[in-house]
């Protein structure tokens, strides 16, 4: 898995026990620094934690380029949480394109979460602006809602984004796209997708389809704190 804008590792501890490999960056290194010293004294040998801009890993140091070019096409899961709105608007697209490039083809899944779009927040997520970020990547088979999280006493929306690399589940010219036998074509590519990455997928994802969409979420406690 590869969590992206990771800051102090919260999602990465969530999950770090539950991946085979959990490769996690963030633009700050005071974020990193943190991050590394829970890698250290929690004995987690399967997380590495690198300080990079997404968009200009190119001038990133050159063992981080290594390390990264080393897992290019590969991670089975790019995951964030909060991290979309703090991109500047001009790195977005090479963002997406990077987080893209590390996903394996044919199985890779991006999921996201967000703030909503709301009164409060007119920048916020909203199904065209998570289908253009995904687009700007070049991932298909789109999946967005806004779910309610009940936190500390109060109902708060969070908005979920789901992106795939694999272009199976949308071939509409496919004879596995008929409602049952898509279904279960979808149902085993996710599984094998699941076993790549050591996700239990009963634990972490709920997901179902309907015909030829495939609808997916990660309960919120997955995604965050
Ligand atoms: C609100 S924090 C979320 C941190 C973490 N994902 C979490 O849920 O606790 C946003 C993080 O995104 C990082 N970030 C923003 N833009 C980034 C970029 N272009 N590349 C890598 N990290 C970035 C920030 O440094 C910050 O740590």
């Amino acid at each position: 898995m590869l969590d992206f804008g990771c800051g102090t590792g919260l999602l990465t501890e969530k999950v770090q026990s539950q991946v085979s490999n959990a490769i996690s960056i963030d633009v700050a290194p005071s974020m990193i620094k943190v991050l590394q010293e829970k890698t250290k004294s929690g004995g987690w040998d399967n997380v590495e934690a690198y300080c990079v801009v997404a968009a200009h890993v190119g001038q990133a140091a050159p063992e981080t380029k290594a390390a990264l070019e080393a897992w290019k096409g590969k991670v089975d899961i790019v995951a964030f949480s909060s991290v979309l709105s703090f991109v500047p608007e001009g790195d977005l697209k090479a963002t997406m394109k990077f987080l893209c490039h590390m996903l394996k083809p044919g199985t890779g899944m991006l999921m996201h979460s967000d703030w909503p779009k709301g009164e409060d927040q007119p920048d916020g997520f909203a199904k065209e602006k998570a289908l253009a970020m995904h687009g700007m990547g070049g991932l298909q088979a789109k999946t967005t809602k806004t779910i309610t999280m009940k936190t500390g006493g109060y109902d708060m929306p969070v908005f979920l984004g789901v992106a795939t690399k694999t272009s199976l589940i949308n071939d509409s010219s496919s004879p596995s796209n008929r409602p049952n036998k898509g279904r279960n074509t979808v149902n085993k590519c996710l599984r094998k997708k699941l076993s790549y990455s050591g996700v239990s997928q009963k634990k972490q994802l709920l997901l179902h389809t309907h015909s030829k969409v495939m609808s997916l979420a990660l309960p919120w406690k997955w995604l965050h704190v």
